[in-house]
């Protein structure tokens, strides 16, 4: 297998060969309402690393979270249909068994065949996982008969959870394929990234990313603002907004973020540092009836609502993507979920897509939804999609990771 210089104990430093693995994967999908994989990002995402150790002779049992079953068991999260998407991808049998710890996993995992793979049932059914709960990891280290603990679930490392934390303390803990390329790849983006790294940030609340501005305004050489977002940035800078989402809870917080940038660029250059929309599609509704109408943010007409950045905005951010060597992207630029107010993230992400020479990284969440979505590659068309929504943020904030802390050190 192959192993980079990773600062934690990968699957390439312990000789895993034939052994029992239990690997922790992120199969936290959406879910339709009819209960139907919704999008299946996640668990392409996994096959690198359950197929690396199936070459390698082991028997693999597979344990994750779905959704937020609040430690009771509802049938609404099971994982069943995740093991058979699971098993439709790899292209072999997943067994699955509808309890993770008890009487039924030891015999099951105990007599499951070589070379098998399966999956147990959602963690969070008992609430011993979301306590991080010794006595929990311990039933699920042992109950297992697993030899070593594979941790891939990038996702969910931001949690110390039993799944994450505590079952390190009864198994010898490395870091999975998936994990270690997205804390490579992230980690790399922030510190050492190919320049200039512009940042394009967007979402719906400034509050929810104040710790990664904080971080891009050390690491970035330009920062774009759109989405939601930009309307508070924007309120703030003095434009009407009309009926636009603003957080004016936010107001010191954008003061401190235009501090920190004449401080890196002089007062003069913050408005070419930090870029905010000069025109905004605005809708007269949020309905998908919307129609939309582009106009100068300085003349928003009332009762509007600024739902995507406009085409003076657009055709700048082209400009600036064009000269960088590496893009981070976290957060929609305008409300995807109305395609008339989708223009800005869908230009952004062929712009992307069609510069291979730019390193792109795409953050979780409702981003790497969008880019899935709009990919007919599944994500393929970027140099990285997160599959992490919260823990790829606070990686790019600079946080650590108590479920990649906790694995054995390299
Ligand atoms: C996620 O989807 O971000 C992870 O699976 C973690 O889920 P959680 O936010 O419910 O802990």
């Amino acid at each position: 297998m192959t192993g980079g210089h990773f600062f934690k104990k990968t699957m390439a430093d312990v000789p895993l060969t034939n052994k029992n693995i239990l690997l922790r994967a992120d199969y936290n999908v959406p879910l339709t309402d009819d209960g139907q994989i919704a999008d299946d990002f996640r668990i392409r995402s996994s096959l690198a690393t359950v197929q690396a150790l199936l070459t390698d002779g082991c028997t693999v049992t597979i344990i994750s979270h779905l959704g937020r079953p609040d430690g009771k068991k509802d049938l609404q999260y099971t994982l069943q249909p995740v093991a058979k998407r699971l098993s439709e991808l790899l292209g072999r049998e997943v067994r699955f068994i509808d309890d993770c710890i008890g009487h039924k996993v030891f015999m099951a995992t105990k007599k499951a065949p070589k070379g098998s793979v399966t999956l147990l049932e959602n963690l969070r059914f008992y609430p011993g996982e979301e306590a991080n709960d010794s006595a929990f990891a311990q039933q699920l280290a042992k109950q297992t008969h697993a030899d070593y603990f594979v941790q891939d679930g990038f996702g969910v490392v931001h949690r110390a959870h039993a799944s994450t934390s505590a079952i390190t303390q009864f198994l010898p803990s490395v870091a999975g394929l998936l994990l270690e390329r997205e804390y490579s790849v992230i980690t790399k983006a922030m510190k050492h990234p190919e320049k200039p790294l512009v940042a394009v940030l967007g979402g719906a609340k400034v509050s929810d990313k104040i710790p990664i501005i904080k971080a891009l305004e050390h690491a970035a050489d330009t920062i774009i603002v759109g989405g939601a977002m930009a309307n508070t940035f924007l309120a703030r800078r003095g434009n009407f907004m009309g009926s636009s989402h603003i957080e004016p809870d936010q107001a010191e917080t954008i003061d401190a973020i235009y501090e920190a940038a004449a401080q890196k660029v002089g007062r003069q250059n913050a408005d070419n540092y930090i870029v905010l929309p000069t025109d905004v599609g605005v809708g007269t509704s949020l309905e998908l009836t919307a129609t939309r109408l582009d106009v100068s943010v300085k003349a928003i007409p009332a009762g509007s609502y600024a739902l995507d950045i406009g085409p003076d905005s657009i055709a700048r951010m082209e400009s600036i993507i064009a000269k960088a060597r590496t893009v981070i992207w976290n957060g929609p630029l305008g409300m995807d979920e109305l395609p008339t107010f989708a223009q800005a993230s869908t230009r952004l992400a062929q712009l992307l897509a069609g510069h291979p020479d730019i390193t792109s990284i795409v953050g979780g969440g409702d981003t790497a939804d969008f880019v899935i979505h709009w990919d007919p590659h599944h994500g393929e068309s970027f140099s990285h999609v997160s599959t992490g929504g919260g823990a790829s943020l606070e990686l790019m904030a600079g946080e650590k990771l108590p479920g990649v802390e906790a694995l054995l050190d390299a």
